[in-house]
């Protein structure tokens, strides 16, 4: 789905998002960057073929694809990035301290053994991926002529990052599962979630200025999208909890 002249949404689950490819994909975001691609998150790596199919709609193929990023460690927004690694050759950018359990493809750390047999079917495995490398905060990777910055927003994962980058004359927040439309978030009961984090990295975003936000389930959205991370924080501020993301209740 070409979304404006050089973004496009590549994958997308029907469960909570647009039905492009495997059914619990999260969103993935395409970049057309003048010289290659740019990937923001993976998806599962389940159905590769549907993607491959999506990405080929567009003119491009796997062999354009120069960077993957990963918003987090996540099965559905990580478990592609293996087999996407092998097909391109790219770099993948990770945050730094979940760098080292994408690499290592450990369920334990993702939370992904947790979650068989729940999100995951119980044969589901978490591949290990090569050229991974852990991305620090505010770090800025240029990519034809796309610079992205990278913030480092504990609270939904271990080190959730978010990439900010001005992309057709629009300054672009890819959200991951830091925010959601509406100010929605995604707190579930596992060892690494923790909320003062999280609310001081919501403080410090709602300064960026944004205008589209891309998040990694549901609806995006390409203007005033700074209004999604304001009502989050608005929440965050007065000391309680923003709406979880309606998908997963
Ligand atoms: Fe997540």
């Amino acid at each position: 789905m070409k979304i404006t002249e050089h973004i496009y949404l590549v994958g997308s689950g029907s469960r909570w998002g647009f039905g492009l490819t495997n059914e619990i994909d999260c969103n993935v975001f395409l970049i057309d960057t003048g010289d290659g691609c740019v990937l923001i998150d993976a998806g599962t790596g389940l159905e590769p073929e549907k993607m491959d199919a999506v990405i080929a709609s567009h003119g491009f193929s796997m062999k354009d694809i120069k960077a993957l990023f990963l918003t987090h460690y996540h099965g559905d927004h990580a478990c592609g990035a293996s087999r996407i690694q092998k097909a391109s050759g790219c770099r993948i950018y990770a945050p730094a301290q979940e760098a080292d359990a994408i690499r290592d493809g450990d369920e334990t750390a993702t939370s992904v053994a947790l979650a068989k047999g729940g999100l995951y079917p119980l044969d589901f495995v978490y591949p290990k991926s090569d050229n991974v490398v852990g991305v620090e905060d505010a770090q800025t990777i240029a990519i034809g002529n796309v610079s992205l910055t990278c913030y480092l927003c504990p609270g939904h994962s271990l080190q959730d990052m978010v990439i900010f980058g001005e992309i057709d004359g629009r300054k672009c927040l890819f959200s991951g599962d830091f925010v959601f439309a509406h100010g929605q978030v995604l707190l579930q009961p596992l060892y690494d979630v923790t909320l003062k984090p999280y609310a001081d990295a919501m403080r410090r975003i709602a300064g960026l200025p944004i205008e589209a936000v891309f998040p990694g389930h549901g609806v995006f959205c390409l203007e005033n999208g700074i209004q999604y991370v304001q009502k989050a924080l608005e929440k965050f501020d007065v000391g309680l909890l923003p709406q979880q993301l309606y998908y997963f209740t």
